[in-house]
Formats: C-alpha cells, structure tokens, sequence
C-alpha cells in the first residue's frame, strides 16, 4: 500500500529558480541534506524535485537515459537517497518531444527526450524503475508542435493515476489551462515564470485573485516556485510568502538551501504562517477590501462553524501606509484579538479596529476569530 496524498498543497524544493539546467546529483543531494539540517523538513517541507537539466537522451529502445556526467549514479539511485533522508522525490518533462530548457531539440536529433510518444515507457521509468513521487509535465515541446493540450495532458494523468495514486502531477502550462484539469491535476500554473522582483510576484497575485473557485481540497493553482532569499527585500520576500500561503501555492523554494540567510530560514519556516497555509479547509484567500495600494485579502480557516479567519493587509505601493483594518468591514463580528504571525504575538483590537504601519511591498497577517 501506498501513502496517501495530503489534501493540502506539498511543500518542498525545486532546482530551476537558483540552478536552470545547471544541476547534477550531487548538488540535488546536498539541497536534500540542507532541507533537514536548516530545520525546513521539520517545518512540512518534503519534495526535492529535480526540474529540466538531466536528460541524456534515449537509448535504441526509446528508454530515457540521464546525463551521464552530471548524474552518474543515474536517477534511481538518486531518488533512493532522497527517500533516504525521508523525503520524496520530483522529476520533470515535456508534454511535447523537446523541454524548455533542454539542449535536446527534436528537429535535430528527430528524437527528443519529452515525453510525447513515450507516455507508457517513460511513465514507467519515472515511477516503477525510479521511484519518482512528483511530475511536472512543461509545454514549450507541445506548443511548438501545436499539440492538443487537453487531450495530451489528460492521456499522460491517465497512465500516471495508473501506476500509483499518491504522485503529484503538476501541469506547467503558463495559464489557467481550463476547468478540465482541476479534478485531474494535482496543480496546475498560471502565470509565465516567476522573477525575484516585486512587480512579478504582483503581477502573479492578481492572475490568482480570480482563480480561488478553481482551488479545492488535493487541486490547487500554482503560482510557481518561491523566490524567497533570491534578491528581494525581507518585506518583500515576506508578502511573497504569505501571498502564496494566503492563496494555496504549493510551497517550492528555489533558492540555495545550503547557503540561507537567518532571515531567509526564518521566512520560509515561519510555522503560524504555514499553519495557515496547510489548514484542513483549503480555501483560497480572496481579495476583500482594496483602499489605495493597500489590499485586504481574507482566508476561512478550518470548519465553517469555527468562524476563524486569516486576515492579510497587503501594501502594494511603493511608500509606508498607515491603516486602520475594521474587521466589521470584512463580516468578521466580535473580534477582540488578533494573533500577528509575523510579530508571533497576540494584540489586542479595540472596537473592531486595529491601526496597523505597513512598510512598502510588505505585509500584517493576523488569525482571529469571530462570534
Ligand atoms: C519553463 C517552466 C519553468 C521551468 C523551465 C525549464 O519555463 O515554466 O518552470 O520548468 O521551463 O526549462
């Protein structure tokens, strides 16, 4: 028997943000250990998925071989030691016959190493003969031989469910693909690929804003991979977590976990923040208030009866903002505290109201609960 898939979005690690097609095993090896000693695996981080960059090729029969040089002890044995530490393991393909970022280009070589053709074989390589938990499937292949996207998607989920029912497919298609994937996918993304600069992560909070009704228990959108510790300020690393917390992104950092600031560690292990993020409910946060650049974006929390919420106060612009949050305003009655998750203290609301000092580009979270 095998384990059962979380309800709740996976969090883990991705190799393309810091390392492109840069990677090797040894490199995904230590990212592994870094997950566990930073303390990142003891805060629900579990996947170490490997992205574009380890193809080798195929052999006479069609089987998918890796980069010799760079993973010489081949993709099993690699996938061996991720579970090692504990961890599951991700791999990556193309709906098409070339990846995006890969050297192999089928109008060269008439064979390509993405999977189209190749569903059954390749299905098996990545889970029966690797061991692999986790597929993300790109499209530069597919959209360049004008493949039905639909159709190829569902043909490869098809054979995946097949094989296992605990894996984690990942459609990479750069937009909402369309209400037919969101029962079948696990995640599917729906933005062009993610910068460490404030104007990407808002561009991609408001692609999300009028996606919440696609979110759903096991199903969620995925805003691509976190740049936390990549460059951008701590205000501003700390809304791109929280936004991605708020709004149910499966959690991939993709930076260097070798070689993390305290602030970076301290960012994306924030535990009351996660808490909100892997709640049972799994309702995506929706944009309630919006009053010059500030933004009020409300999450329900846990059973409906509960009545509990996560609150964001967002500043988008790009000065300090001074805001007076009325819960009433939100529908959330009878509120006489609120926990800050950032500040790790409970503060006290008057009459309904709390004052609150946003710097620019960042962020207040607070659980409540109301009556
Ligand atoms: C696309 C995807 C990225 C990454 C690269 C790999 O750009 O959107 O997330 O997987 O391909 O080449």
């Amino acid at each position: 028997l095998w384990a059962q898939k979380t309800k709740t979005p996976i969090m883990g690690w991705s190799s393309w943000n810091n390392f492109r097609v840069n990677i090797n095993e040894q490199l995904i090896r230590e990212q592994a250990d870094a997950m566990v000693s930073s303390g990142m695996v003891k805060a629900g981080y579990r996947y170490v998925n490997i992205d574009d960059g380890y193809f080798g090729g195929r052999d006479a029969q069609g089987h998918l071989f890796a980069d010799s040089i760079k993973f010489p002890s081949g993709m099993k044995a690699l996938a061996d030691y991720i579970h090692s530490k504990g961890l599951k393991a991700g791999i990556y393909t193309d709906a098409g016959s070339n990846t995006c970022g890969s050297i192999w280009d089928n109008d060269k070589n008439g064979i390509g190493v993405g999977i189209y053709g190749y569903i059954k074989q390749d299905c098996n390589q990545f889970f029966n003969q690797w061991g692999y938990d986790f597929l993300k499937v790109d499209w530069c292949g597919g959209q360049k031989q004008k493949l039905d996207e639909k159709t190829e998607y569902l043909a490869i989920i098809k054979e995946v469910r097949s094989i296992r029912k605990d894996i984690i497919f990942n459609i990479c298609r750069w937009q909402f693909p369309g209400e037919w994937a969101v029962k079948e996918a696990d995640s599917w993304r729906i933005s062009g690929d993610i910068d460490a600069k404030w104007g990407s992560i808002s561009h991609i909070i408001d692609l999300n804003a009028d996606l919440a009704k696609y979110a759903s228990p096991g199903h969620f959108n995925d805003m691509d991979m976190l740049q936390v510790g990549r460059g951008m300020t701590y205000d501003e690393d700390k809304s791109h977590f929280s936004m991605w917390c708020m709004m149910l992104s499966p959690l991939l950092a993709g930076n260097d976990l070798r070689t993390m600031s305290k602030e970076t560690i301290e960012i994306l292990t924030n535990r009351e923040m996660i808490a909100i993020h892997q709640d049972e409910a799994c309702i995506q946060a929706e944009r309630k208030l919006k009053e010059g650049s500030v933004e009020v974006w409300v999450k329900p929390l846990g059973k409906a009866a509960k009545k509990e919420f996560a609150v964001a106060v967002l500043n988008r612009g790009d000065n300090p903002a001074t805001y007076t949050l009325s819960f009433a305003n939100l529908g959330i009655n009878g509120v006489s505290k609120a926990r800050d998750v950032w500040q790790h203290k409970n503060v006290s609301v008057i009459n309904g109201k709390l004052s609150l000092d946003i710097p620019k580009h960042g962020i207040v979270v607070l659980r409540v609960k109301g009556k």
